[in-house]
């Protein structure tokens, strides 16, 4: 049946969208009428949501970047904004998952590499990308954090700390700009059967756990028009926000 298009003449940005959630994410608002502009290293990915998203009657464009560039990163916006003007939906998906290694024995290249991912990546699509969501009259933002920043487990420090960082950017990000008409959002997908979840957990039943298209589902909400919320951290296992604790004193 065919799915309403409730985002109908909209602009996304979806990053790490060859695999995994962001092709998921990239299927599932193409079908619900946003042009998806799609963004990852490998073009067969690409090109593969390219496909799934044309044989059902959307559109896309499939951008091959590599995230650690930041100058790649302003010449999409520019790219954007020539194109079409604005940015309606920009999700900062793309993430790597760094080895499983203990913060004392990580080799300072790893953790350059997760950093600039994980994080450094998503501050230059906020800088670059800020001007053209500003163009949007409803201009929605989703970063995927990870509830590593909440586990502490003993291997996965820098990627905690990556999205940690994240967590902190995104919030601050959402403070300069209450009151407008841009929404910015984090969403913690949990174990979701993708290759990086198997990365993370070799041993575990991938059956055992749910798809990205499901996923997908839930992150669209945040992308819509009529979605309202904004400074929050949507935790898609507990199917509900998560609160921040607040300092005992404000600082
Ligand atoms: N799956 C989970 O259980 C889980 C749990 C918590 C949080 N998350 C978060 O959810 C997001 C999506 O994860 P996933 O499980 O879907 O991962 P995935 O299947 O491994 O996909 C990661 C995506 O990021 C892209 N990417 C990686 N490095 C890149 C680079 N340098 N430049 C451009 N694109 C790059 C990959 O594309 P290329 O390799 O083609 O570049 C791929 O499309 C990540 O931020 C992850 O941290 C996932």
């Amino acid at each position: 049946m065919e799915k309403l298009q409730p985002l109908s003449g909209r602009i996304a940005l979806v990053t790490g969208a060859s695999r995994g959630i962001g092709a998921a994410l990239s299927v599932a608002l193409a079908e619900r009428g946003a042009h998806v502009v799609a963004v990852a290293r490998s073009m067969d990915g690409l090109r593969q949501v390219r496909e799934t998203i044309g044989a059902a009657g959307g559109t896309a464009t499939i951008v091959p970047l590599d995230l650690a560039d930041p100058d790649a990163i302003a010449r999409l916006a520019t790219t954007i904004e020539g194109r079409h003007g604005k940015l309606d939906i920009l999700v900062g998906n793309a993430g790597i998952p760094g080895p499983n290694v203990a913060v004392e024995h990580a080799k300072p290249a790893d953790w350059a590499e997760v950093l600039a991912i994980n994080l450094t990546a998503n501050w230059h699509l906020i800088r670059c990308m800020h001007p053209l969501l500003k163009r949007s009259d409803a201009g929605r933002a989703v970063f995927m954090s990870s509830s590593a920043v909440r586990q502490a487990r003993a291997d996965r420090g820098i990627y905690a700390v990556s999205k940690a960082g994240l967590e902190s950017l995104v919030r601050a990000y959402a403070a300069t700009n209450l009151g407008t008409s841009l929404c910015i959002n984090l969403f913690n997908p949990g174990p979701v059967r993708t290759q990086m979840r198997r990365t993370v957990a070799p041993h575990e039943d991938p059956m055992s756990l749910d798809t990205p298209q499901h996923c997908a589902e839930k992150l669209v909400e945040l992308c819509l028009p009529g979605f309202k919320d904004t400074g929050k951290l949507y935790d898609y296992p507990m199917r509900g926000y998560i609160e921040f604790a607040k300092p005992s004193v404000p600082a």
